[in-house]
């Protein structure tokens, strides 16, 4: 090489090549050399609003000009970027909180008249914003159960406007057929949503499977590290640009939250990787556990459930739920002796959590309707975390061995 003749230099920001992997993508995704001064972190872009010269009087959309948080902030865009590609969708919209997306994704979709089905094992703030604001405003919703949900051209009507699914289901991790759905669905002419925040995009792409809009509590895997609260609506731009598309609803992001996952995104195929291994393995040592009754988790609740997740899960994740056999009495025995194991709602972290469905995410169910839905007082549901999976499976293992309950005298 001749100084005549330097060798070629590429530009810092690229594009990205087709050929890329998702880690390789999540890492250098968000180039905006336009705004970070060639800063290999994009900065935080704490402000509230924006210069905004005169000769900007016609408001552009992102990219083009900023005016005002609530409306936008370049710190969304990478982020937005990131979920839009993992999820394989046409545009993304970052949110406060995971509430923040659905309830924006559902009051700018229905009307009057119109009916939702939902499936009853949803998150219980969707399933209260279906059945207590909703009918409020003239809108019906139907909740159908999971045995139900195997038949879904018997539920889906000509008057379906909008199916609310999650997949797996929160708290027993059923699997519920996304491509069966999205052809009733959309056979019907209603949309199809789908939360997608216990799979997350490394396991699961709904759009792929033929859903309209795919929904996350960002909160969760894709933030990771139990330190932000964010959420995001993926979907085609005709759908995206009828969801609160003059921002009036107002759960637009902080952004720092939105710095902060930026961040986590670049981790997230490697950590969805350990947590499918930890939840494999730790599934299989609870199974061989004498002091469990039961062990859920995607795929194992029947051979029906593990053809369709086969088809639709490239990786089971890190939520597995179990019930004790020692009951409600066992539960706390149980949890006070985890050590890498916090006991908190909340999940998709990097360290383990645990909570007790009967007393924190469907602690508004009464005792009937728990025991309808197989919610065991004894239930206890696990969110595992990257820690290694030897020392996740010893924890529990161990303090299991503490509550087994006595076997009778052998004969
Ligand atoms: C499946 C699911 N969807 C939505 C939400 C709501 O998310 P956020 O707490 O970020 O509003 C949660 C929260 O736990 C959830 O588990």
């Amino acid at each position: 090489m001749t100084e005549e003749d330097p060798a070629p230099r590429r530009h810092p920001f690229a594009p990205i090549p087709e050929w890329a992997g998702v880690t390789t993508r999540l890492v250098h995704g968000a180039r905006r050399p336009e705004h970070n001064a060639g800063a290999v972190v994009p900065p935080i872009y704490q402000t509230s609003t924006f210069h905004f010269p005169a000769e900007h009087s016609e408001a552009a959309g992102p990219g083009q000009v900023y005016l005002y948080t609530r409306l936008g902030n370049p710190a969304f865009e990478g982020p937005a970027e990131a979920i839009r590609a993992l999820e394989g969708g046409e545009q993304a919209r970052l949110f406060a909180t995971g509430m923040g997306a659905i309830t924006a994704t559902v009051l700018s979709l229905v009307r009057s008249g119109d009916q939702v089905v939902a499936l009853d094992e949803l998150y219980g703030s969707t399933l209260d914003l279906l059945t207590e604001l909703l009918p409020r405003f003239g809108v019906r919703v139907r909740l159908v159960s999971l045995a139900e949900a195997s038949e879904p051209e018997k539920l889906v009507t000509p008057g379906t406007r909008l199916v609310w699914l999650e997949s797996p289901t929160n708290p027993k991790l059923s699997v519920v057929d996304v491509r069966r759905w999205a052809e009733v669905a959309d056979d019907r002419h209603a949309l199809l949503a789908v939360d997608n925040t216990f799979a997350t995009p490394i396991n699961q792409r709904p759009l792929a499977l033929g859903a309209d809009l795919v929904v996350h509590s960002a909160t969760k895997y894709l933030g990771g590290h139990s330190d932000l609260l964010a959420g995001a609506v993926v979907g085609p731009s005709a759908l995206m640009e009828r969801i609160d598309a003059k921002g009036y609803l107002g759960a637009s992001p902080d952004p720092f939250a939105a710095f902060l996952l930026e961040r986590s995104l670049k981790t997230l195929a490697l950590r969805v990787a350990r947590q499918n291994e930890n939840g494999r393995r730790v599934a299989d040592a609870l199974a061989r556990h004498p002091a469990v009754r039961e062990v859920y988790y995607p795929g194992r609740n029947s051979p029906e459930e593990e053809q369709i997740a086969a088809r639709q899960m490239s990786g089971r994740g890190g939520m597995v739920s179990l019930t004790l056999r020692g009951g409600a009495a066992a539960v706390d025995p149980f949890l006070h002796r985890l050590r890498f194991v916090h006991i908190a709602s909340s999940l998709g972290s990097v360290q383990s959590l645990a909570s007790v469905p009967a007393i924190t995410s469907h602690r508004h169910l009464s005792a009937t309707e728990l025991s309808a839905r197989g919610i065991d007082p004894g239930m206890v549901r696990l969110s595992l975390g990257i820690e290694e999976p030897e020392d996740l499976v010893r924890d529990l293992t161990e303090a299991l061995d503490a509550v087994t309950v006595e076997p009778t005298a052998p004969l």
